[in-house]
């Protein structure tokens, strides 16, 4: 009798996007590598948003709230924090809606750096307040919002020895793109259209830059429009003007002086692009549809490039392929996903099976 050897399947342990991405980042074997072996997160299809668009249109979603923080800044966070480590520095800063000062915090701590990272006042999701303060960064809230604590960090790390690592900061950008060659490595080619929130405009411009960098060496035959979606009441590129006081229920992307806007109106040209904006109604109704019925819960920021999308459904060419960047975790916001959801909240149940299968309804 042969005995069936089996074994269980392995693979190589990803190293992380430095080590994944090496000859296209700007290391060297000099640079202290600071990583969470962040990346090689999934591409998954959307077979009911697909379905609802309908002329075989095919929908992925990337979802970036893989990453060990729970959104895609850990992709440009463990260059940042890595160079910063490579030039000396001993403490970094940060303004942010939320995720920037969780991946800032966890990757300085990791490589031995403080973190100072300042807040809009009572505008954070919980789950980012909670990471900040656990990964032991110093969290400090500011009377205003995000971009008046953008304005703060600019000018005291302009004075003191402290390195910013807001997107201003150009590895931040240059570690995002990678989410660019992910895709093109998983479909073989960029996609025709790619869907992205877009706040400070960081990601959309970093993106780009990946897509162009493949396509320049040939390994993607084609270039995607880039659709930015930003949220209505907070949606100064569609506006053409600054936003004094965004608001939206995706307090990621509450911005309204993007700092990369130059750089959006640049890859919106180049691309043939576009930025609309979608309503708070429009982005929680993609945020349940994208948990109730493709099993997947981002944050409400994250579903503005779904809600994108179903809004311009007719102009998505038939046959396209579209891939939309889910950019973080619904965990992350656990008071939006119990506000905004239709279950009924019942009341306790005695612990007896009679009446439990009664309260479901058999
Ligand atoms: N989605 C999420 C979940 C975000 O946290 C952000 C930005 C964006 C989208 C927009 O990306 O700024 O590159 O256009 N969050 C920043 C922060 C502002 O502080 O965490 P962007």
């Amino acid at each position: 009798m042969t005995t069936l050897q089996t074994s269980p399947r392995t693979t190589a342990a990803w190293p992380g996007i430095i080590e994944a991405f090496r000859s296209h980042l700007p290391v060297t074997d000099a640079t202290p590598i600071v990583t969470l072996r962040e990346g090689n997160t999934p591409l998954i299809p959307l077979p009911r948003v697909s379905a609802a668009i309908g002329r075989q249109v095919e929908v992925w979603v990337k979802f970036d709230g893989l990453n060990p923080t729970g959104s895609f800044k850990d992709r440009g966070m463990t260059l940042a924090i890595s160079k910063a480590k490579e030039a000396g520095a001993e403490a970094v800063i940060c303004a942010s809606t939320g995720n920037t000062s969780a991946a800032a915090a966890a990757y300085a701590r990791r490589g031995g750096l403080r973190a100072y990272v300042l807040i809009p006042d009572g505008y954070v999701a919980l789950g980012k307040l909670a990471q900040a303060l656990l990964y032991g960064a110093e969290v400090l809230a500011i009377q205003g919002n995000f971009d008046r604590a953008l304005d703060m960090v600019r000018q005291v790390a302009s004075r003191y020895p402290v390195t910013l690592v807001n997107s201003l900061n150009p590895y931040r950008l240059e570690g995002q793109k990678t989410a660019a060659f992910e895709v093109v490595q998983a479909l073989g080619d960029a996609p025709d259209w790619l869907c992205i929130p877009v706040g400070n405009a960081g990601n959309i411009s970093a993106y780009w830059m990946g897509f162009c960098e493949y396509h320049q060496q040939d390994r993607c035959q084609r270039l995607p429009r880039m659709m930015g979606f930003q949220a209505a009441g907070s949606a100064p590129l569609v506006l053409g003007q600054p936003v004094e006081a965004p608001e939206t229920v995706a307090t990621a992307i509450r911005i309204g002086r993007p700092v990369n806007w130059e750089r959006a109106l640049a890859v919106q040209h180049a691309s043939q692009g576009a930025f609309t904006g979608v309503t708070d109604a429009e982005i929680l109704d993609a945020y349940r549809f994208l948990a109730a019925e493709e099993g997947i819960f981002c944050e409400p920021a994250s579903a503005t490039s779904v809600a994108g999308l179903l809004k311009l459904k007719d102009q998505v060419p038939t046959g396209a392929r579209v891939v939309c960047v889910l950019t973080g975790n619904g965990l992350k916001d656990p008071d939006a996903a119990l506000q905004h959801n239709t279950a009924q909240q019942r009341p306790a149940v005695p612990p007896d099976p009679a009446q439990v299968a009664k309260a479901i309804g058999f």
